[in-house]
This record gives structure tokens, sequence and C-alpha cells, in this order.
């Protein structure tokens, strides 16, 4: 099942290699939730997911708490009248100074849908600043969001910074991990996510900490480009590497073949 959000570097399409190489255990634990690609088409008995996003978070706790009341509100929000520049802007705008959390995560799906590309970016002062998306007709993720709900009475999501999570780890835990992808080259630089960047010191932290819990037993799979940085920093693991086309300018002109590769730091 594909995930309710739209949500760049998003891993659906690369989830069938992941699973191959996931091994089996208690709880699937994911540091880097994005929109949920992952725990959405694996099998584990418990989930453990967080991301630094705040909103993000918030959102995929009013699912599971609000259940299908929650679901129901948030299709009334995707009416067609909703879907032009200046109500996108007015709802943006209340998306950015309320502070009801039910409110904000409803926003948020709207803004998901009608927003240029699905991205999610904030300015310097934290405020949602992506543009109307001039949609025909934005997609209303229904079957998506049920999926999700049902899943996430096993889940538990929190928002946290991923070594907070990775060093709450235990014995049995299994750990999946989709940073903000490398640059392949120093000018194409995707990676202000949350608007504080995700540099090469912190990608190298994330390369430590893998190493510290394989060493603990606990296997960590790392996803990211494939590049001299990623080769020297995950030498310690098993990498299986990949091409995946993937479309760059927002008219799909521009298509290209990436190199990715997955890191296993799992004990032999
Ligand atoms: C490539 S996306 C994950 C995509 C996800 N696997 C999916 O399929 O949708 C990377 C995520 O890392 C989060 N992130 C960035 N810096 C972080 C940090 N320091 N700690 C935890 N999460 C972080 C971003 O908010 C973003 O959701």
């Amino acid at each position: 099942m594909k995930p309710f959000l739209k949500w760049a570097g998003g891993k659906y399409r690369l989830v069938d290699k992941i699973k191959a190489l996931l091994p089996e255990g208690k709880r699937l634990i994911e540091p880097f939730m994005g929109s949920g690609s992952v725990f959405l088409n694996v099998d584990y008995p418990e989930y453990f997911l967080s991301d630094s996003n705040p909103d993000l978070i918030n959102v995929f706790q009013q699912v599971q708490h609000g259940g299908v009341i929650f679901i129901d509100e948030v299709k009334e929000i995707f009416e067609l009248k909703n879907n032009q520049a200046a109500v996108f802007y007015e709802l943006r705008n209340e998306f950015n100074e309320t502070t009801d959390l039910k409110r904000k995560a409803i926003l948020f799906i709207y803004l998901n849908r009608h927003g240029f590309n699905g991205l999610c970016r904030y300015n310097s002062k934290g405020g949602f600043n992506v543009p109307f998306g001039r949609y025909t007709k934005p997609y209303f993720p229904e079957q998506e969001l049920h999926f999700f709900l049902k899943k996430s009475q096993m889940a538990t999501f929190e928002i946290a910074d991923f070594s907070t999570t990775m060093n709450n780890a235990k014995l049995g835990d299994v750990i999946y991990c989709d940073p903000p992808y490398v640059p392949l080259t120093t000018t194409a630089n995707f990676t202000n996510y949350t608007g504080d960047g995700f540099d090469l010191k912190k990608q190298e932290q994330l390369a430590e900490l893998a190493i510290k819990l394989m060493n603990k037993g606990i296997p960590v799979i790392i996803s990211n480009h494939d590049t001299d940085f990623t080769r020297n920093i995950y030498h310690s693991a098993k990498i299986s590497a990949f091409d995946v086309q993937r479309f760059i300018s927002s008219d799909g002109a521009n298509r290209n073949k990436s190199p990715e590769l997955l890191a296993i730091f799992q004990q032999k």
C-alpha cells in the first residue's frame, strides 16, 4: 500500500528491495520515518517510528487516535471549492497560526496534496511556505488513510532526532534508516527537509551509531546514494548497490538514473 502523504525521498518503489534485506525481529525501528512507505509494507509484531519533523509526527498521531472520524474530517477539506489559490493561501496561513493539533494535522494533509509537488518546506521563521500546486483534482487518499490507521495500532510515533531513537534500541530490534540523501554532486543538494539540513557530519554520526549497534547485536540497514563518501563511511557494512530512475525536474523532462545503495550492518 502507498503512503497517504507525498514525501521527498519516499521509498515506495524500493520497498521490495529493502524488504528482501531486512532481517526478522521483534520490532522494526525507523528513525527517519518520512511517509512510512517501509512500515506500511513489511510485517513485524511491533513498530517504533520517529522523525524530527513535528508536523509529520503529529499527523500520524492524529490518524492513530482520531480514527475513522478524523479521516472523514480530512475528506471534508478536500472539496472542490478549496482547490483554488486564494483558499489555499488562507488555509496555509491558518496552518501556520493554529495551535490546535487536530486542525493542524487536517491542514497538513490538505497542503501536502494541494501544494506544489507535495513539498514540505519552511521559511527561516518556521512557516510552511510551499506555493499552490494547481492540480485539476487533488487526490484524496482515503484507502491509504484507512490502511495506515489499521497498521498504526501496532506502532508508536515520536518526534525525535535519529540519535535518540537509535540509542534507545534493544536486542531483538531491527533498524531501517532512510536519512536525507548525501548529495550526488556538491551542486545537487536536496537534503533540506526540515529547514535545518542534514550535513555530512550527521551522515558520519549515523554510520558510527550503526556500527555501535551492530556490535551490540542489533542489525541496522541504511539507504543512501552510492558515492565515494558513502562507500567510505559504510566500509564496515555489506553493500547492495543498484540504479534508480529519478524524475529530477518537476516536469519529468530531466529523467536520470541515480546510483543508490543499501548498507547492511549485521554481525555474522
Ligand atoms: C528520505 S526521508 C524518509 C523517507 C521515508 N523512508 C519514506 O519512504 O517516506 C528523510 C526523513 O528524515 C527526516 N529527518 C531529517 N533530519 C532528521 C534528524 N536529524 N533526525 C530524524 N529525522 C530526520 C526528515 O524529516 C525526512 O522525513
